[in-house]
């Protein structure tokens, strides 16, 4: 073995519900990420696993009336099902009530008390119970709600075990401002600005008022919170301070955290904390990536939004799955799911432009040599962009890969895919066919097409894994020739290469057919009180804004004190409004459906600080709040006693 190592981590996910997309997208990317540093000769680990401990668990569990453990065993079975079924490579997988691991978080917890980060103290704090986070009344939101999740918190207050922050706070803002730790650095501010310049909190890590945790050694009222056993995973998992494994001085620190934004406050500042105060070496990048969002919220399973991954698996393909979501995700920045989105690009993507550039060439070969290329050579300068293309494709993805960017490097691929495209039709196969003396140009043509899709494939095979093999199969790639080292090289396959005719690689979907049966088997699967068919025809929510966006919208009750129709249009009204700092008036494309005596005299919003525009010629100076209710504007009147004026919030 190789004595470069990589070691990649995924979270490790709470089991409180079945595994969704969101949780297929980290997964998916750290095997992507791994499978490619192995096939660099890398001597890899790939870590996932289950955060087992909690509130939350224990609660679910009584719902239903078993053990917290039989509730987890029965879900971490689920995870990893869907796990080989998506061909995961993880090489470890590591439950928080494995021993070991319980093991270890004692004594990392015992060494943090004997050392003086951590203390005794009182929690007197909000807490949230879904997040399993005490937060002070600066950190909650707008609304005085959790500032992660926005559900209510509850007041609490008990004895607690502390640990101590502001002795690395210096040590952090440094890593985050100076260093390459976090990816995409742009965040770096945000955390600084938000957690460290107010002076970094003691984190609260001990809790007595749950039984299902790790019991602190020295004091067993209580149980470790969330955390510390939670983030002890990287390190228990290779071994430090347990029997079980010896690859901590091997694989130790990471090489990348890969977690999504909700969770990126912990893996960049408590963990590097712990981390320091255990005077160990820190992770060498912490990858955030953005949330998977569904019609603008979070995806989750208990919102009933989506498709389980395995029936999606089921009907697309492993693969195209992980294409997709790697394809559409870009660092740091949320993705919208959608089906037609996903199903679109499955066809454009997958069974175009890669499906048909095998299946053509492959066809070519077999139509006009029988299968066998003969092993003369003639190149034309047209030959040379697809060739260098090909040959410098290995160095573009590896530079991706190394900086956590898939989208990026599946793009990469996708370009020589396209260009192998398009020189078919440069160089017209068919027509070469014709004339029995380019026989020989005709081989060269083909054989440079079978090149680059060897070595397209060959970096693909990382994120698909199951399919790549097809592909070799029928292009006559031995796997002995299949390799990183030439991935990087053109004119690998024998001169006289034989072809394989297989099956279609990835079919092509009917998109109307395939998204009214996704949306059925959403909405039969969404939870009951959202099993509402009206709900189909509702236009979808849009992104989530953040409340200074809200804020700039300002909303103002108005009285209609005069109405009448804009004289040639058809579809305007101009109407006089009261707003309580005078008269305003607001031209409105709602005359098909009112007339001005159902207006006047009643009370409507405005949006009040809209630019004014001008509407066939009329000024107009706001715009009049009105529900979309099948294709028609219904107007929303407000009560009598509300006053002009009055800011909507
Ligand atoms: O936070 N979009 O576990 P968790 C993208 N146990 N990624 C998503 C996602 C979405 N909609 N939903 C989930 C925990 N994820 C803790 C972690 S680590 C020491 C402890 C992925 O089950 C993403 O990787 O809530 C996110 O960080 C993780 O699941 C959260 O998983």
């Amino acid at each position: 073995m190789s004595n470069k190592t990589f070691y990649i981590t995924t979270p490790i996910y709470y089991p409180s519900g079945n595994p969704h997309i969101g949780h297929c997208y980290t997964t998916v990317a750290c095997d992507s990420i791994a499978r490619y540093k192995r096939m660099q000769g890398y001597d890899v680990m790939f870590l996932t696993g289950t955060d087992e401990h909690g509130q939350k668990i224990e609660e679910k569990a009584a719902e239903k009336g078993v053990t917290p453990k039989q509730y987890v065993d029965e879900i971490v079975e689920i995870f990893k099902k869907l796990w080989s079924y998506m061909n995961i490579s993880y090489d470890r997988y590591i439950r928080t009530t494995d021993d070991y691991h319980v093991e270890a978080v004692q004594k990392i917890f015992k060494a943090l008390y004997d050392k003086g980060y951590i203390y005794k103290g009182e929690y007197k704090g909000k807490y949230c119970t879904p997040c399993e986070s005490f937060w002070t009344e600066s950190q909650l939101d707008e609304n005085g709600c959790c500032p992660e999740c926005h559900r209510e918190v509850k007041e609490s207050r008990e004895e607690a075990y502390f640990f101590k922050m502001s002795p690395f706070a210096d040590k952090i803002e440094k890593l985050l401002l100076e260093t390459d730790y976090l990816r995409p650095k742009t965040r770096a501010v945000e955390l600084v600005n938000n957690f460290i310049k107010p002076g970094l909190e003691d984190l609260c890590v001990s809790r007595t008022t749950f039984k299902w945790g790790i019991p602190v050694t020295f004091d067993d009222k209580h149980v470790v919170y969330v955390w510390i056993d939670a983030l002890s995973n990287y390190i228990s998992a290779l071994g430090y301070e347990n029997g079980q494994y010896d690859d901590y001085e091997k694989f130790w620190p990471a090489d990348v955290h890969m977690v999504a934004k909700d969770i990126m406050r912990f893996h960049a500042i408590i963990w590097p904390a712990m981390l320091m105060a255990l005077e160990q070496p820190l992770p060498k990048h912490l990858a955030v990536h953005g949330w998977i969002t569904f019609n603008g919220q979070k995806m989750s399973k208990s919102l009933g939004n989506v498709v389980d991954p395995l029936i999606l698996g089921e009907r697309y393909s492993p693969d195209a799955i992980r294409y997709h979501i790697m394809r559409e995700m870009a660092l740091g920045a949320d993705s919208s799911f959608s089906n037609k989105i996903m199903i679109d690009r499955i066809n454009s993507d997958l069974a175009n432009d890669l499906g048909n550039l095998v299946s053509r060439t492959v066809a070519m070969v077999i139509k006009y040599f029988d299968g066998t290329l003969p092993a003369e050579r003639e190149s034309d300068p047209l030959d040379e962009e697809l060739i260098s293309m090909s040959k410098s494709l290995r160095d573009g993805v590896d530079k991706f890969v190394d900086e956590t960017q898939l989208n990026n490097a599946l793009a990469e691929i996708f370009k020589v895919i396209s260009r192998a495209n398009k020189y078919i039709d440069e160089t017209a196969p068919w027509v070469l066919a014709k004339d029995e003396a380019k026989k020989t140009r005709l081989a060269t043509v083909l054989y440079n097409l079978l090149e680059s899709i060897r070595i397209s494939t060959t970096l693909l095979s990382c994120f698909m894994p199951s399919t790549m093999p097809k592909v070799w199969e029928q292009i006559g790639a031995d796997e002995s020739l299949i390799s990183y080292e030439n991935a990087g090289k053109f004119g690998v396959l024998p001169a006289n290469v034989t072809v394989k005719k297989g099956d279609v690689l990835f079919p092509r979907l009917d998109i109307e057919k395939e998204t009214e049966e996704l949306n059925a088997i959403i909405l039969k699967n969404a939870p009951k009180e959202t099993q509402d068919t009206d709900k189909a025809n509702l236009v979808p929510l849009g992104d989530t804004i953040k409340i200074e966006d809200f804020g700039k919208v300002d909303l103002r009750v108005a009285e209609v004190k005069s109405c009448e129709k804009v004289p040639k249009a058809k579809k305007l009204l101009c109407l006089q409004l009261d707003d309580g700092f005078g008269t305003r008036q607001v031209v409105s494309g709602i005359a098909q459906w009112y007339s001005p005596d159902d207006l006047i005299g009643k009370k409507i919003i405005v949006v009040a600080n809209l630019a004014p525009a001008k509407l066939c010629g009329v000024e107009s100076n706001g715009m009049i709040v009105a529900a979309d209710v099948d294709d028609a504007a219904r107007v929303i009147f407000v009560d009598k006693d509300i006053p002009n004026g009055a800011k909507l919030r």
